[in-house]
């Protein structure tokens, strides 16, 4: 059965329950988490993030629907070779 809201952690220990659907970088401010952006039209990758261990592009892709009680967590991906 689809659920009409997602729950997701954020980075900054917050809950939120978010519609599918829904923008990743609104959803993210509403909680008081800043997703870093640059190009907004997906071909940056400043602002990808980690659901559940899967990286995506939070300024073109949204919230997804989930069919059972799983919860989205939210991670910032770290690049290894960034802090180098
Ligand atoms: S801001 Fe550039 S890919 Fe999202």
């Amino acid at each position: 059965m689809k659920r009409d809201f997602v729950e997701i952690e954020w980075p900054n220990g917050e809950h939120s329950f978010v519609a599918p659907g829904s923008n990743w970088l609104g959803s993210a401010l509403e909680v008081g988490v800043e997703i870093p952006t640059g190009c907004l039209g997906g071909s940056c990758g400043a602002c990808e993030i980690e659901v559940n261990g899967e990286v995506l592009r939070a300024c073109i892709d949204n919230v997804p629907s989930l069919d059972n009680s799983k919860l989205l967590k939210v991670d910032f991906v770290t690049d290894p070779y960034w802090d180098q």
